[in-house]
């Protein structure tokens, strides 16, 4: 038991997918894994263990923005003994390459919390994905003819800017995309020597301004999710 997950230690796995959705753990745990068995639902932040082709793997819905993750993956790492963890969720592209549908690997997350300028008494600190589970991941992505890029992204604190051209400014700095998790993600996992990886799906659009319906996000994100799971095992 820790704090916000009611699973005995060994009930979780030490590969774990991390959506932001607790829905979508549900969703890829019922689809994907084997004998999928929920262990958490405190706060409805569903979590769920089962088998991917004979490992066990873990599903861990963690809410949205950096200090929401940063609860979950912080209690995975020290009371459950997670070891690769990888973040599945969507992002907003942020340059015209990337469009809808299109998956982000991040090599590294910018943001704009200030998380880690507390944690390291005003200087920067750059977070970067787990270099096995990166590479592995764009090999598969690649060798299933998915449409990816690689590269780095931005994990903001505000889903809702007051400057609706603030992006324009990280996308001058080839940032790939937003999204609101992977640099807390990345940051805890190196300080416990854990393996991290972020992928998401492009739901949205602020070049274009298109965007995915929620059945759309649905269907897209089951390539993602496998690729996660292969990636996780293989790497
Ligand atoms: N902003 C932040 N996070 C997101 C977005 C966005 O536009 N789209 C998907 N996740």
């Amino acid at each position: 038991m820790s704090v916000h997950i009611s699973a005995e230690r060994g009930e979780i796995a030490e590969t774990v997918l991390l959506p932001g959705d607790p829905l979508r753990a549900e969703f890829a745990a019922e689809k994907f894994l084997k004998d999928a068995v929920c262990y958490n639902r405190v706060r409805g932040m569903l979590g769920f263990t089962g088998n991917w082709k004979g490992t066990r793997v873990s599903i861990q819905g963690t809410g949205m923005g950096i200090p929401s993750l940063n609860i979950y993956v912080n209690e995975l790492l020290r009371d459950f003994g997670a070891r690769t963890l990888v973040r599945i969720g969507s992002c907003g592209s942020y340059r015209r390459e990337v469009a809808l549908r299109d998956l982000v690997i991040a090599m590294t997350a910018s943001t704009d919390s200030a998380h880690n300028k507390l944690r390291f008494d005003g200087m920067d600190y750059a977070p970067a994905a787990n270099y096995e589970l990166f590479s592995t991941a764009c090999r598969l992505a690649a060798e299933r003819e998915l449409t990816f890029h690689a590269g780095g992204i931005l994990s903001s604190d505000t889903f809702y800017q007051d400057d609706p051209d603030a992006w324009k400014h990280w996308a001058q700095y080839g940032v790939l995309a937003v999204e609101m998790e992977a640099n807390g993600l990345y940051t805890l996992a190196a300080r416990a020597g854990a393996r991290a990886l972020a992928i998401c799906t492009v739901s949205d659009s602020l070049v274009t301004k298109e965007a995915l319906t929620p059945d759309e996000r649905q269907s897209t994100f089951a390539d993602m999710i496998e690729l996660a799971l292969d990636a996780a095992v293989e790497a």
